[in-house]
């Protein structure tokens, strides 16, 4: 097979991929720890297209929901370009962020917590309509009766509190607050882990469903990586605050360019990934991060050279990127 074979992009999800909906370029997102700055992400570059699903995966603590939270503008201490539908909208303020919002849903992953306990499932869908304005009681009655119709809510638990439902029901009434104002861009922030294993199955399918219909580009954080590679078009690998690789999923999995992409594949059980190196030692702060690049003090293949230069992302293959001096060539 030739680089020319290769596909560039195989999407699960609806079909044609468009143009670019979300550019974000050079994000940084601060916090503080014992009165100190640091950076939970640390320069990253993320695009994604319409009607496309963006797998973001990485450990626990590399910065996955600093990111869907800066791009939902939930992150006070933020910097970079956010460009969303060709608007850079990382600063806006006022109506233009209102409109910004209304485009884009958010849903994380404790489900019942992220539902307000005082309020029925009416009342929790129907809040984002009201807040947009424009729409009369009426109007607001039918599109809660629509939306709980599309995620598969029966009209009886709309009446219901958030404590009163199950796990697998509350995700599914995040998701039609998610979708109430009809998004361009959903941000699934780990949003199956907390639930059962068939449960998960149940969400993931109305999730493939949705953005079928709905023709929605989707951000999909997760540490499950079999879940990723089914609902993915591309995935992107972060490391301690910044990306590693990015790749078509087939690409991604079959031929992973970066040490640490290929760490946490061998990680996975059954997944016939041929490098054997298994990820030791633990993540470093990001208090400290490592000189050069991030991954060097767990890198099996780090030299000098490792220490000195940040490796910036670099194209390998089409639409394959790669941050790091020595990527492995995996072509067969
Ligand atoms: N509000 C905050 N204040 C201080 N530090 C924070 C805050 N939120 C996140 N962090 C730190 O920023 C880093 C990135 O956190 P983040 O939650 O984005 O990681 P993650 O990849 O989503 O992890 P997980 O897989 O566990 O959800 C971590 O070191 C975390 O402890
Ligand atoms: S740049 Fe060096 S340390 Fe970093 S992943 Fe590549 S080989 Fe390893
Ligand atoms: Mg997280």
């Amino acid at each position: 097979m030739t680089t020319a074979d290769l596909p560039v992009s195989a999407p699960p999800g609806t079909g044609a991929v468009g143009r670019p909906l979300l550019e974000v370029r050079g994000l940084r997102v601060r916090y503080r720890s014992g009165g100190r700055p640091f950076e939970a992400v640390a320069g990253l570059d993320l695009t994604l297209h319409q009607g496309e699903t963006l797998g973001l995966v990485g450990e626990s603590g590399c910065g996955k929901s600093s990111v869907a939270r800066a791009v939902a503008r939930l992150e006070p201490d933020v910097s970079g370009a956010i460009v969303f539908d060709g608007q850079d909208v990382a600063r806006t303020g006022g109506r233009a962020l209102k409109a910004y919002r209304r485009r884009v849903g958010m849903v994380f992953q404790d489900p019942i917590a992220s539902l307000n306990p005082r309020r029925t499932v009416r009342d929790i869908i129907a809040t984002p309509l009201e807040l947009a304005g424009g729409h009369d009681s009426t109007a607001i009655a039918a599109r809660v009766g629509e939306l709980a119709d599309l995620v598969g809510l029966h009209p009886s638990l709309l009446d219901r509190h958030p404590h009163e439902m199950s796990g697998g029901q509350c995700q599914r009434v995040s998701i039609a607050r998610a979708l109430a104002c009809v998004p361009d861009l959903l941000l699934c922030d780990e949003v199956v882990s907390a639930l059962d294993v068939s449960i998960q199955a149940q969400v993931v399918n109305l999730l493939m469903d949705i953005r079928e219909q709905q023709r929605l580009a989707m951000l999909f954080i997760s540490h499950d990586l079999a879940v990723v590679r089914q609902l993915s078009d591309r995935v992107a690998v972060m490391y301690l605050g910044t990306l590693c690789e990015d790749a078509p999923v087939d690409e991604l999995f079959a031929r992973p360019a970066h040490p640490y992409t290929r760490a946490l594949l061998a990680s996975v059980p059954g997944n016939p990934t041929p490098d054997t190196a298994l990820l030791t030692g633990d993540l470093p702060s990001p208090l400290t991060p490592p000189s050069g690049c991030r991954f060097r003090t767990r890198c099996p293949l780090a030299r000098d050279t490792c220490a000195e230069i940040p490796p910036t992302p670099k194209q390998i293959r089409p639409d394959h990127h790669v941050a790091c001096h020595f990527p492995i060539d995996a072509t067969p």
